[in-house]
């Protein structure tokens, strides 16, 4: 599968034109008149913070010549207008900040629900292997490298570029050549130094980050397990395996903050050399008389204000490389393929029975372990079938492949006579309704969880739904009602509670096909019997498949697969089972005598 951590080789550049169409979206005019503008407000405000150090100059000079007595008048006016440039540059660079502010809010706005919508196109396989802390890091790293490059970088790099040329022509054309030579060169070595030490220090950059994003997701994954940590006393071991990871990030850490110091201290070693060049130049200018006091002052103010920036331009250069791997490490997320697509001729699928059948199905995770082996059984349109065997026989596998979830590997899987695999997963998908095994609900009320399985149900259809799934009485009897939040993962609610919200959900949905996947393993005998029967009404012309562990749960079913390591051993109906005194024979007599099994079963429909 394809890997998802950033190729280091893979230029910036291919990022930032995987980020341009966002800042110039087509058909957008209202943006892109916004990018213009902003464009020329970045350019005013450069051109007026050039001319700063022009007015100071002048306004040195006139007051270095004014002879006793001449008023005031020149230099009050070059002081006004050195006033008033500063205004400008400052305005124009806000109003620009402040106009493009939409765009890129905007555009980090489609990235971020992009990659949403990717990750839940995203194949199950893809999910199980990545963990959902490292995914939510990159997501969130990157939303905030995309800011970050848009906020500073792109009004940093291209602004400084834009006043070292003017400062440049300025100086070459007021002052001489060897001094605007010496600080365009300073600013030269200045960045080519930057960039070089940079490149050097990335990869602490990389292995911090890498550090990060791995403690992170092994915190998030034993706060998951809270419950577990505690059961087994194992607070101490937790903290030992994170401080691991975390000891891997302080050494990663201390290297990036060493190398910053050195990038520092060279880049204010140069700048310096830069500055005592340019004044000794200017001084022998004046010794010589072929400059003024104003224009040592002029080359000098020019060097510290482009200094300004450039300090700025080691961090953002930094920052833009950082941003750049971490933004990367989105798209390159955005560049897995999932493992099922539809087919590009795929159709609705026309469930009408919808009669299921699994024909010679093999099937593996891995491909060095086969799961299932050469399955093969049908459900007819509107009749119930029961799938019960050991743990781990591969029954969950069995709806896992239903929902194509994984393509199998061998044989077929259709629906009314249609292969899985050319029908759209949305189409598919919604024709089935599951129990899983394992209920898992959002962070939300119990309302929302129930009105998921049809989202904009009315309360008296969420209510009704509940009321079939045995659920209702509890509900209504909470204290906050159906407007109770069932806690992260749905932890706040029982067992069996869950999977009553889960049964009720999938009422509301209303599917053609049901699959219960021990629907009602959590439940006491006594409500389980009670929903039975309002399942059984909700099964009827149904097509069904139920896993079950409980046979006195199934005893009614159409056939009965015996599934063992993933392959059928028996078929049947419950009594015809019986009668062959094989492996269901001896799981039914076992779980008579069982003590999870107290009240004698209820008599099998007869054949
Ligand atoms: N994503 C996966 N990757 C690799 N192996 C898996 C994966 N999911 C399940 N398995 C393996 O496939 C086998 C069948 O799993 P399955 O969930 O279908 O069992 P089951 O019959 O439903 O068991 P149970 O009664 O315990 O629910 C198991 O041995 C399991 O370890
Ligand atoms: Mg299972």
């Amino acid at each position: 599968m394809a890997s998802v951590s950033p190729d280091p080789k893979q230029s910036g550049f291919a990022t930032l034109k995987n980020l341009l169409p966002y800042l110039w979206p087509v058909g957008e005019w209202n943006l892109r008149a916004r990018v213009v503008v902003a464009m020329v407000f970045l350019v005013l405000s450069k051109v007026a913070i050039v001319m700063v150090p022009i007015f100071y100059k002048d306004a040195v000079d006139a007051l270095v010549s004014a002879e006793e007595g001449l008023l005031l008048i020149i230099p009050v006016g070059v002081i006004l207008a050195y006033g008033l440039a500063r205004i400008a540059s400052l305005g124009f660079s806000e109003a620009r900040d402040a106009i493009f502010a939409r765009v890129g809010q905007r555009a980090i706005r489609r990235i971020i629900l992009e990659v949403f919508r990717h990750l839940h196109r995203l194949s199950l396989r893809f999910h199980l292997e990545r963990q959902t802390g490292g995914l939510s890091r990159v997501i969130e790293r990157g939303t905030r490298a995309i800011e970050l490059l848009f906020r500073i970088s792109l009004f940093n790099l291209v602004p400084t570029t834009i006043e070292l040329v003017l400062v440049f022509g300025i100086l070459w054309y007021m002052l001489d050549f060897a001094i605007a030579g010496i600080t365009l060169a300073t600013v030269v070595v200045y960045i080519a130094y930057t960039m070089l030490v940079t490149e050097w220090r990335i990869r602490f950059r990389r292995t911090m980050n890498e550090a990060d994003t791995s403690a992170n997701t092994r915190a998030i994954d034993s706060l998951l397990n809270y419950e577990t940590v505690k059961y087994f006393g194992n607070e101490e071991h937790e903290a030992q395996r994170y401080d691991e990871r975390l000891a891997n990030y302080e050494e990663a850490a201390v290297k990036s903050n060493v190398s910053l110091a050195a990038l520092n201290f060279g880049q204010a070693a140069i700048i310096s050399v830069g500055l005592t060049l340019v004044m000794l130049l200017s001084a022998a200018g004046i010794v010589e008389g072929t400059m003024t006091v104003g224009d040592f002052v002029l080359a000098n103010t020019y060097l510290m204000q482009l200094y300004q920036p450039l300090n700025l331009f080691g961090f953002v250069y930094r920052e833009i490389k950082q941003a750049l791997i971490d933004i990367e490490a989105m798209f390159v997320l955005l560049a897995v393929d999932p493992e099922i697509v539809d087919a590009p001729d795929a159709v609705a699928l026309e469930a009408n029975g919808s009669s299921i059948r699994f024909e010679g199905v093999n099937f593996a995770y891995d491909a060095r372990r086969p799961i299932l082996k050469n399955v093969d059984f049908m459900v007819p349109a509107g009749k119930k079938i029961a799938v019960v065997g050991p743990s781990g026989a591969g029954k969950s596998t069995l709806s896992r492949l239903l929902f194509r979830f994984y393509d199998v590997a061998d044989g077929a899987i259709t629906i009314d006579g249609q292969d899985l695999r050319k029908v759209t997963q949305q189409s598919l998908r919604a024709a089935i309704g599951i129990v899983p095994q394992d209920t898992v609900l959002f962070n939300d009320t119990v309302a929302y969880n129930i009105a998921y399985g049809r989202p904009g149900a009315t309360q008296e259809e969420v209510e009704e739904a509940a009321r079939l799934a045995r659920i209702h009485d509890f509900v209504s009897g909470l204290p906050d009602g159906y407007d109770t939040m069932v806690g992260e993962r749905g932890l706040k609610l029982s067992g069996g509670e869950k999977q009553r919200v889960a049964i009720a959900r999938t009422i509301l949905k209303n599917p053609r096909i049901l699959i219960f996947d021990e629907a009602t393993s959590a439940l006491d005998t006594h409500t389980e019997r009670a929903i039975q029967s309002n399942l059984n009404d909700i099964a009827t012309g149904r097509t069904t498949l139920v896993v079950a562990h409980r046979l006195s749960t199934v005893v009614d079913a159409d056939e009965i697969l015996v599934l063992e390591a993933g392959e059928i051993v028996e078929r049947g109906r419950h009594n015809d089972l019986l009668k062959r005194d094989g492996v269901y024979a001896g799981m039914w007599r076992r779980q008579q005598q069982g003590s999870d099994e107290p009240e004698a079963a209820p008599a099998p429909t007869p054949a």
